[in-house]
């Protein structure tokens, strides 16, 4: 049985993660219902030998108003301190992490700007056909096994080949990114990081891996700029001046990692969701591009790829009656505001049909809000009509195996087949 008792949540201890997803969203509901902004301590730090200063712990806001609040607040619930984890990050890390994510502005709206066009709805629609035939291809050579593994042949590869394709990336190289990347957002888990290696060292040399493909393909695209993301970053200007090499490397780093494993997660929720849920599959089949927005959505609303983003205060505040002082954290835990009953008729319920569906998958709406969303609803759009058009009837064939990190809701592997 999960913690359902108020005072046995321990949002810091990994085991919390490891338990059912149902387990988990019990906690959460307890939490929204008794406690809804708790205080935490900070997650232990395990499994390296580098020291973090001890922090000060975070406030978890678990309800959908108050994450929107502080979403729509950034003034004074700041990113600069580092929106992607709870431990104030040593130097040699905020390195890989001090990318547009965790930046406020003026420099934040700057950095956004100079990639935000290859993400608009109009550039996403230009790939569509792209995007289908890759689709296809996967799908087709997926096929011809009959059986296999959901995560490496379907739902892992295609995000990945999508976002290096738009940022230049040569294929020889997609392998280590996809490793990288998993490295870089899995910290916690001992089958991307086997016990016994130091996790923050791993963490750094993913991140330098990932800083030297760009490195030589950004010293390229300088000379030769072409219509990519990558010839973008290398001749932007922000305030004048040309992006230092650690500025395009935290760029590429929050590109790759921000667009692949999110997708991914989503593709994979999406399948086990319609093997357990007949009746939202068989109004899919009925009509694919009539519900496929809402679908879409509520893949999102359910998956929650993403489950926090850090917030820092800038100043005092008081958030729905509970005081807040200048330099607290605050985790935004989109995954539990995607099941508040306050803002969902029936959160617990997988509906392909939801309308509306105010749903803070991609976050909420403010600065930070997701800027691949277009491109991810693209994909998982594309990806489940072609895999319905051609295997209506795919199905999981064993549980899925979740990813041990509070962060991203992944799945690490999900048999499958056809
Ligand atoms: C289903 C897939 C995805 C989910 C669930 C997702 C979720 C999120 C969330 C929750 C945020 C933070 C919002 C905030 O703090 O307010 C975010 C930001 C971001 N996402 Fe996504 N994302 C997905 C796909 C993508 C893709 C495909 C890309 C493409 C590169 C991408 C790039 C980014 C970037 C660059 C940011 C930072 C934006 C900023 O700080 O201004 N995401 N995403």
């Amino acid at each position: 049985m999960g913690p359902e008792r108020l005072e046995d949540i321990n949002l810091s201890d990994l085991d919390f993660w490891r338990q059912p997803w149902a387990e988990r969203e019990a906690a959460f509901a307890t939490l929204r219902a008794h406690k809804p902004i708790a205080f935490f301590d900070e997650p232990a730090v395990e499994n390296t030998a580098i020291e973090f200063p001890p922090g000060p712990g975070y406030y978890a806001l678990t309800r959908h108003r108050d994450v929107a609040t502080a979403s729509r607040h950034p003034d004074v619930f700041t990113s600069g301190p580092g929106a992607v984890s709870i431990l104030d990050l040593p130097p040699e890390m905020v390195e890989y992490f001090s990318g547009m994510i965790s930046t406020d502005n003026p420099k934040h709206a700057r950095l956004r700007r100079i990639v935000a066009n290859a993400f608009n709805p109009r550039n996403v629609a230009a790939i569509e056909d792209s995007i289908e035939v890759l689709a296809d291809q996967m799908i087709a050579s997926a096929m011809a096994q009959g059986t296999g593994d959901f995560i490496t042949d379907l739902a892992a590869p295609f995000p990945l080949e999508i976002i290096c394709t738009m940022m230049g990336v040569p294929r020889s190289e997609f392998a280590t990114v996809l490793r990288a990347s998993n490295v870089i957002l899995s910290m916690g888990d001992p089958e991307i990081v086997p016990e016994g290696t130091d996790a923050v060292l791993a963490f750094l040399e993913a991140g330098s891996t990932l800083t030297g493909i760009m490195q030589e393909l950004g010293e390229y695209r300088v000379e030769h700029p072409i219509d990519d993301i990558t010839s973008a970053l290398v001749n932007a200007e922000v305030e004048s001046e040309r992006l230092s090499q650690q500025e395009l490397a935290s760029f590429f780093v929050l590109l790759v990692t921000a667009g692949n494993e999110t997708t991914r997660t989503a593709i994979a929720h999406a399948l086990v969701a319609l093997s357990e849920h007949p009746e939202q599959r068989a109004t899919m089949l009925e009509n694919y591009d009539a519900h496929a927005k809402a679908a879409v959505d509520e893949i999102v609303r359910w998956a929650s790829p993403v489950i926090w983003m850090r917030r820092t205060l800038a100043s005092d505040y008081t958030l729905s009656g509970v005081d807040l002082s200048a330099g607290d954290k605050v985790l935004l835990f989109y995954n539990s505001a995607n099941r508040d009953e306050e803002a969902f008729e029936r959160p617990e319920v997988f509906d392909v049909t939801r309308s509306p569906n105010d749903h803070f998958g991609f976050g909420a709406p403010g600065p930070h809000f997701c800027l691949g969303a277009h491109l991810a609803r693209r994909e998982i759009t594309v990806m489940w009509r072609e895999l319905l058009a051609r295997a209506p009837g795919i199905t999981t064939a064993g549980p899925p195996r979740q990813l041990v990190s509070s962060f991203v809701n992944g799945i690490t592997h999900l048999p499958y087949e056809f």
